[in-house]
Order: structure tokens, then C-alpha cells, then sequence
């Protein structure tokens, strides 16, 4: 057994396991982080796209990525569509701000190579990891590395950015701890296609079909979804099914999609989740592994960076000014942002999709709903506001 210390260890190395360590490094603090994936493996689960002008800023501002201006493209707003037309939210005449396509991979690819920079310890593809001794002022994590040799890192603190099948979750005794779900009975059909893009900006298109999200990637690289029964099987879809079914659902609103080969078809699940209180000891989740949301408002990502954000300043009061309540600080100033963030994605899914025992009157009140939304700057601005990001 290799027996080492650190400040900081590190149960997840996706995105917010290395923007904390990340963030972590500029104030002087040394951690560990190990992820049971390889780098390749992260590499290539295609994941959500859209960043709130927070994220940019903050990959930008902390060192961590300018390819994000480069390479990604800036959305000025994004198309709601229903009843036979889209109505644009126009998020800089509102409220002054953009969002950024680019897509999680990417942002990983960034973070994982600023680590490698840096001389950062990320230790990919680790197994038989585990945690031991939170309570105590030296709680440890434990994983065997790719070649085979046991480790046990001694640390100030754990944080479990673990992921939705997180291990440092369940560490949390059961008399302790809370877990709020909620299930949806759907879920979506995701794609890559090879086409040009078919719109500049996102189109969330309800429609009596169910609902249809036009994103993009590159300009000969596009990503769609449409939403789908929950165990829905991907070999059942042939590239001309999928076409047939995107193009009517956004057909009904006006828009003509531009095909192309299929590269990628998932299923993505629907599920809204979090796990209270974030803090067991010295052990504190972040990301993911604290909390899952619908991916309909496009916050995942962003909230697991900005569950970080918050967690590195926390951290650094904690480890070099020793304040006493830096971690449950943390885990009060996270869970605002992100019950907000739960809201806000329940209330874009439910508002634009198509329950399996819809009535008439449901479908006619969401549309009623919608039209409030677009026909109104106070509604316009209420999305704008958190599509963008609300402020830290
Ligand atoms: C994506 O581009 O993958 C994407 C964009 C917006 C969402 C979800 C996914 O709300």
C-alpha cells in the first residue's frame, strides 16, 4: 500500500472534480483526484453543450480554456417554438447576456489538459476506490492506480464529485441524510448527425408529437433530440424513422431540418434529483453526485461549475484561515443556486413536453403558458435570466 497526503482528495475527476483542482492550485492548495474512467472514456460520452456566460467566465478568467471563445459559438438567444411558429427570446435585449455552445467534452478536454500543464495529480482509470474515516480530521481515499498498485491518500478534506452513480453518496449514513427525486415519464432520443446546422440558435420546439430540440456542435457537425418513451430502443430507429419524426415535430412549427448521416443515437433518461445535506464530516459532494437535473434548461453542467466555484472559496477559508464554517457555508450557498436550477429545469421540461396521458386541455394550457412567456417582457425575462445564469 503506497501512503501518501494531500489537502484536498478528489472522488471524480469530470468537470468539476478537476475545476476544483483546478481552482484549488491557484490558491495553493494541493489535492488528488482519480476517476474510475479513463481520459478517452470521458472523452467520448457526448454530453450536454450549452454554457452560461458564469461558466465562460469562468474557464476564461481562471486560465483554464480560451478555446472556448474560439471554437465555440456565442447564442445572443434561443428559439421557443409552439403552435406553428417560433418566437425568439431575445437574452441580450432582455437581460444583456449570452450563452456559449460548447460542448461538456470539450470543456473536460480543457480542464484535463490545463491539469497536465499544471502538473496537476489526476489519476485516470483507478478501481476499487473508496473513502474511510470522514469524521475524522484525517479522512482518507483509497483506489488501486491503472498498473495495478494499492494507494491510501491521508486528506484535509474529501469531495465526492463523483458523478450521478456516485460512491461518496452513499456514505452519508441513512438517518442522515435526505434524498428528493422526482421521475418523468419520458425521456430523450438523442443524436449526431452530419449536416450543416439547420438554425443559428437552439430551437425548443413543443408540438402535439411531443418535444424537439434542435442544437448544433460544428458547422458540419449537428446534435437533436426528441423526446421518447423512457425505454425506448435505439436499434429500433433507422436514420429515415428519426428524420420522419424530427422533421414533424418541428414541421409543425415552420421549421425544415437538414439532414444527414447519423453518427450517435442514446437514450438520455429524465430524472430530477438531490441528495441534503451536501457536508458528512469532512466529506462534501459536489456536482452530479449532490444532484441530477432534467437537461431541458441546459444547467448540469453549469451547476456543477459553479457548485466548485463556491467550494474552492469555501475551502481556502477553511484550510488556511481555519474558519469552522466554510463547509456548511458551502453547502448553504450551493443548494440555494441549485434548488433554483431544480425549478428551473422542471418548469422548461414540463412547460414544453408531452405527457404520455396528456388531455387536450393540457396541451391548449401549455401553449397558453408559452404564449404568456413570449407575449410578455416580465415572462421573456424570467428565462432569459435563468437560461443565462443568475448571478453568483
Ligand atoms: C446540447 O446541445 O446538447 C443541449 C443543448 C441544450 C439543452 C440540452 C442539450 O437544453
Amino acid at each position: 500500500m503506497n501512503r501518501t497526503t494531500t489537502e484536498v482528495a478528489i472522488v471524480g475527476a469530470g468537470p468539476a472534480g478537476l475545476m476544483l483542482a483546478h481552482l484549488l492550485q491557484r490558491a495553493g492548495i494541493d489535492s488528488v483526484a482519480i476517476d474510475i474512467r479513463t481520459r478517452e472514456e470521458i472523452e467520448n460520452t457526448h454530453r450536454a453543450g450549452i454554457l452560461e456566460q458564469d461558466s465562460v467566465r469562468l474557464l476564461v478568467d481562471s486560465g483554464v480554456s480560451d478555446r472556448v471563445h474560439r471554437d465555440g459559438y456565442r447564442h445572443d438567444g434561443i428559439e421557443l417554438a409552439f403552435g406553428g411558429a417560433g418566437h425568439r427570446i431575445d437574452f441580450q435585449g432582455l437581460v444583456g447576456a449570452s450563452t456559449q455552445l460548447y460542448p461538456q467534452t470539450d470543456v473536460f478536454i480543457d480542464l484535463a489538459d490545463a491539469r497536465v500543464r499544471d502538473g496537476g495529480d489526476v489519476r485516470f482509470g483507478v478501481r476499487d476506490v473508496s473513502v474511510a474515516d470522514l469524521t475524522t480530521d484525517r479522512p482518507v481515499m483509497r483506489f488501486t492506480d491503472a498498473e495495478g498498485v494499492a494507494h491510501e491518500v491521508a486528506a484535509k478534506v474529501l469531495v465526492g464529485s463523483d458523478g450521478s452513480r456516485s460512491i461518496c453518496r452513499h456514505e452519508f449514513p441513512e438517518a442522515l441524510r435526505r434524498q428528493f427525486f422526482r421521475e418523468y415519464p419520458f425521456a430523450w432520443f438523442g443524436i449526431l448527425c452530419e449536416a450543416p446546422p439547420s438554425s443559428e440558435e437552439l430551437i425548443y420546439s413543443h408540438s402535439d408529437r411531443g418535444f424537439a430540440l434542435i442544437s448544433q456542435r460544428t458547422e458540419s457537425l449537428q446534435r437533436m433530440y426528441f423526446q421518447c418513451d423512457p425505454r425506448e430502443d435505439v436499434a429500433d430507429w433507422s436514420d429515415d424513422r428519426i428524420w420522419e419524426e424530427l422533421q414533424s415535430r418541428v414541421g409543425a412549427n415552420g421549421y425544415v431540418l437538414k439532414e444527414g448521416a447519423i453518427t450517435s443515437r442514446t437514450v438520455l433518461p429524465f430524472r430530477s434529483f438531490v441528495q441534503e445535506p451536501l457536508r458528512h464530516g469532512n466529506l462534501v459532494l459536489a456536482g452530479d453526485a449532490a444532484h441530477t437535473v432534467p437537461p431541458t434548461g441546459a444547467k448540469g453542467l453549469n451547476l456543477a461549475l459553479a457548485d466548485v466555484r463556491v467550494l474552492a472559496e469555501e475551502l481556502e477559508r477553511h484550510l488556511r484561515s481555519g474558519a469552522a464554517d466554510a463547509l456548511d457555508s458551502y453547502a448553504e450557498r450551493a443548494l440555494q443556486r441549485v434548488w433554483r436550477a431544480q425549478h428551473f429545469s422542471y418548469w422548461m421540461t414540463t412547460m414544453l413536453h408531452r405527457l404520455p396521458d396528456a388531455s387536450d386541455f393540457d396541451v391548449r394550457r401549455q401553449v397558453g403558458e408559452l404564449t404568456s412567456i413570449v407575449s410578455s417582457t416580465a415572462g421573456s425575462t424570467y428565462l432569459a435570466e435563468g437560461y443565462t445564469g443568475w448571478p453568483s
